[in-house]
C-alpha cells in the first residue's frame, strides 16, 4: 500500500519541506490543479513521478481565473477525496493553500500573459489567462520545480504557460500530457459532474466532431473550412446550439489556418446546457 502524501497548507512549511529535498539533490515536479480530481489529473501525477524524485500536486481553486458569471462557487471541492486519489498514485506532497496564503496582501502585482492568451479562450474569457498565469507563476516561485506537468486538454493554456516560461527565461521544463477520455470519448473534466444524463450524451459530440475531422484529414482533406464543417455537423446533430468556436489553428501561434500544416490542431468550445466544454486534437497521428 502506498503512503499518503504529505498535506501542506502553508507556504513556510512547503518551502521548508522542498528545501530539504533540494539539499539532498532531489528533483522536483509540479502538477498544478484546482482539485475535483479525475484520471486526467492523476495521469499527470504518474508522469511527474516517473520524471522527478518528488512530486508536488497543488490544489487551489483559483478565484482570479473565473469570470464574474462563471462557476467559482459551484466548482467541485472535496479535499479528502482528492487526497485518497493522490495516495493511489503515490503523490509525495499536496499543497492546498488558502487564498490568503497563495496571494498575501502586498504580493507582487500580476504578470501580463503574452500573445498566446489573446485569441479563443482569451477573447471569450477576458480575465481568464491573467488569472491562470498569476496562479501558475506564484506556484513556480514557491516550489521552484525542475519540471511542471500540464494537460493537452487545455491546449491554449499550455501555449500560454510555455510563452510565460520562455519570456521570463524560467529554468523549468514544461511537459504536456495527452488528453484522458471517458470510454465514450468525452474528455475528462471536473466540470463533467454538472452534466445531466441528456447533456452528458450531447457532450460526446465534441469528441465525435474531432474524430471525424481527424479521419478526414488522414484521408487527405487539407482545407480547414471543410474539416470545421464536418466537426460542426456532429455538434449540430447532437442538438448543441451554443458553439463558441470550432477552429483549425497552428499549434505554436494559435493563428487560424486555411489549410492544415504539420503542427495543426482543431480546437473547440461549446456548451451542453450551461456547462462549457473544451476539447482539441492534433492532426498528427497517432490519435483516436
Ligand atoms: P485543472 O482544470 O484542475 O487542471 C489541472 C491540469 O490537469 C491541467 O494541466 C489540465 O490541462 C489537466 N487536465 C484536465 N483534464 C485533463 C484530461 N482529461 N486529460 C489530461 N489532462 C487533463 O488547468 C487548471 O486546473 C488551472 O488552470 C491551473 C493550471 C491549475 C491554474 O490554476
Amino acid at each position: 500500500m502506498s503512503a499518503a502524501p504529505i498535506l501542506i497548507k502553508e507556504v513556510a512549511q512547503l518551502q521548508q519541506q522542498l528545501g530539504e529535498c533540494r539539499a539532498t539533490r532531489q528533483s522536483i515536479a509540479l502538477v498544478p490543479t484546482m482539485g475535483g480530481l479525475h484520471q486526467g489529473h492523476l495521469s499527470l501525477v504518474e508522469a511527474a513521478n516517473q520524471q522527478a524524485d518528488v512530486s508536488v500536486v497543488s490544489i487551489f481553486v483559483n478565484p482570479s481565473q473565473f469570470g464574474p458569471a462563471e462557476d467559482l462557487s459551484q466548482y467541485p471541492r472535496n479535499l479528502l477525496h482528492d487526497l485518497e486519489l493522490l495516495k493511489s498514485v503515490s503523490a509525495d506532497i499536496v499543497f492546498a493553500p488558502s487564498v490568503l496564503e497563495m496571494y498575501p496582501p502586498g504580493s507582487p502585482s500580476s504578470i501580463e500573459p503574452g500573445k498566446n492568451a489573446v485569441r479563443w479562450e482569451g477573447s471569450l474569457r477576458p480575465e481568464h489567462f491573467a488569472g491562470v498565469v498569476a496562479a501558475v507563476y506564484r506556484l513556480f516561485e514557491l516550489t521552484k520545480p525542475n519540471v511542471a506537468f500540464f494537460g493537452q486538454k487545455d491546449y491554449q493554456q499550455t501555449c500560454v504557460i510555455r510563452e510565460l516560461v520562455q519570456t521570463l527565461d524560467l529554468d523549468i521544463d514544461i511537459i504536456v500530457c495527452p488528453i484522458i477520455r471517458e470510454p465514450d470519448g468525452l474528455a475528462m473534466s471536473s466540470r463533467n459532474t454538472y452534466l445531466s444524463p441528456e447533456q452528458r450524451r450531447q457532450a460526446t459530440s465534441l469528441y465525435r466532431g474531432l474524430r471525424v475531422a481527424f479521419h478526414a484529414a488522414q484521408k487527405g482533406e487539407v482545407h480547414a473550412k471543410t474539416l470545421i464543417q464536418l466537426a460542426r455537423q456532429q455538434l449540430d446533430a447532437a442538438g448543441i446550439d451554443h458553439i463558441d468556436y470550432v477552429a483549425v489553428v497552428d499549434g505554436f501561434s494559435l493563428e487560424p489556418l486555411h489549410q492544415i500544416n504539420a503542427n495543426a490542431f482543431m480546437i473547440m468550445a461549446a456548451y451542453a446546457g450551461d456547462t462549457r466544454l473544451i476539447d482539441n486534437v492534433s492532426f498528427q497521428p497517432p490519435q483516436f
